[in-house]
């Protein structure tokens, strides 16, 4: 096949590398795309991702069989609307339906009319409002700008003043969401949903916050692992707990979306919390998680590039369900000095040769750039070190290992990624 995925990120190099390692021979495209996936795919130079116009003339042009749409911005500015206009494939949802991530508001509506169980949450456009709700729900405060804000709208903290300081910088572009604070392990899940049918992947779970212990500030995600063993001493099996998922969550937000006449096709990013009082949702994403596909896809069997194009075919049905190998995955994020806060870019990185040859590990690239002979960081997330292997404590010792082997000045990672797995 000929296949374009957009976007820059690891998560498009790992998108990318497992369309690649089926060994089918698929021609494979990228736009913007960083300097990891040019050794990859082709690099479209030129072609913004985010005008739905150009990514259409230039998927007809090219004969382009499936475009898989990696970021939100795309989604939301309308490019599988586009695509699908015009009879081309296209992985990702459409403008209405990609607010179930855009729109904070939006995905709380769907969620009530699912019946999908989560969190109390109050919709502010005013400081007293705000102020109102923080006091209703108590802390620890959590409260959320209601747009794309990249992982980073969101404050979770026992100070009210915080909680108010955060409210007060979104207020002047829109409302917030003031929330009841969930107590729980967290866990991603993601799902292929063709607009009827769901298939759901292996779940995963993703370090948020920027420092060890998870302190520090809510960033894009610092790592990942997959799968996730202790799902089964909850709930006997990680298939017993994809299951109820599936039909709690996943399976009614598809039959309600579908219903509003806005059906969801693409991924579908259940971030869970898992409360005593059972699994509830605090966020819908309308893509692949960055950074839980890198440890999610390494590990699927079947050819992702079916899965893909039956999900943007209306086809998913007919597949089997999507199949992992019972290895262990971790992923470590490598960031620029001052993320997520004001990162240092234009730095020169090193060693990662010596890094990716530590046997089971590869690099995925977040933000790099070639320039001249060296290869740069352009962004807080720069790369991720991905290592599988048949333990928790084999993989991360590979990820550390490799990690420690890059060089790039005033860069910082977390060291317990998968460290309460260890023993798995
Ligand atoms: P979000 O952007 O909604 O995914 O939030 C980012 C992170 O903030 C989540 O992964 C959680 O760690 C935390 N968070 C968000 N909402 C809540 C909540 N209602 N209760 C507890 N933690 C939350
Ligand atoms: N890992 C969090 C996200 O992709 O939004």
């Amino acid at each position: 096949m000929r296949i374009l995925v957009l976007g820059s990120g690891a998560r498009e190099h790992a998108i990318l590398l497992a369309l690649k390692g089926e060994g089918a021979g698929h021609e494979l495209f990228a736009a913007p795309g960083n300097a990891g996936i040019a050794a990859d795919a082709t690099v479209v130079d030129g072609l913004d991702a985010n005008d739905p116009g150009a990514v259409t003339t230039f998927a007809n042009e090219e004969h382009i069989d499936l475009v898989v749409i990696g970021p939100e911005a795309p989604l939301v500015a309308g490019v599988a609307d586009a695509l699908r206009e015009r009879g081309i494939p296209a992985f990702g949802p459409g403008r209405a339906a990609a607010q179930l991530e855009g729109s904070k508001a939006f995905a709380k509506r769907i969620m009530d009319a699912a019946g999908v169980p989560t969190g109390r949450a109050t919709r502010a456009t005013t400081r007293s409002e705000v102020e109102a709700a923080l006091d209703r729900y108590g802390a620890p405060h959590v409260v959320k700008a209601d747009g794309l804000a990249a992982g980073k709208g969101v404050v979770v903290t026992d100070d009210r003043a915080a909680a108010l300081a955060h409210a007060d910088e979104y207020l002047p572009t829109g409302p917030v969401l003031v929330e009841e604070f969930l107590s729980g392990p967290e866990v991603s899940l993601f799902f292929l949903s063709d607009g009827d049918t769901v298939r759901a992947l292996s779940p995963a779970q993703d370090f948020k916050r920027a420092l060890d212990g998870d302190a520090g500030p809510n960033t894009g995600g610092m790592g990942a692992y997959s799968p996730l063993p202790w799902l089964s001493d909850r709930f006997g099996s990680e298939e017993a707990f994809v299951d109820e998922v599936t039909r709690t969550v996943a399976a009614p937000v598809v039959r309600v979306m579908d219903a509003e006449g806005t059906p969801f096709i693409g991924l579908l990013y259940a971030g869970l919390i898992l409360t005593d009082d059972g699994i509830k949702v605090i966020e819908f994403n309308a893509r692949f998680g960055d950074p839980e596909t890198q440890v999610v896809l390494p590990r699927l069997t079947s050819p992702l590039s079916r899965l893909l194009l039956a999900t943007a075919s209306g086809t998913l049905e007919d597949e089997p369900a999507p199949a992992f190998a019972d290895t262990r995955a971790v992923t470590v994020v490598l960031a620029s000095e001052g993320y997520p806060q004001a990162p240092v870019t234009g730095r020169v990185i090193g060693g990662l040769d010596a890094a990716s040859s530590v046997d089971g590990v590869h690099l995925a690239h977040a933000a790099t750039a070639a320039r001249g002979d060296d290869l740069v960081a352009t962004g807080g997330r720069v790369l991720n070190v991905v290592a599988t292997a048949d333990s928790f404590a084999a993989a991360r010792e590979r990820a550390y290992r490799a990690i420690d082997r890059i060089s790039l000045d005033g860069s910082h990672h977390r060291t317990d990624i998968a460290a309460r797995v260890a023993t798995d």
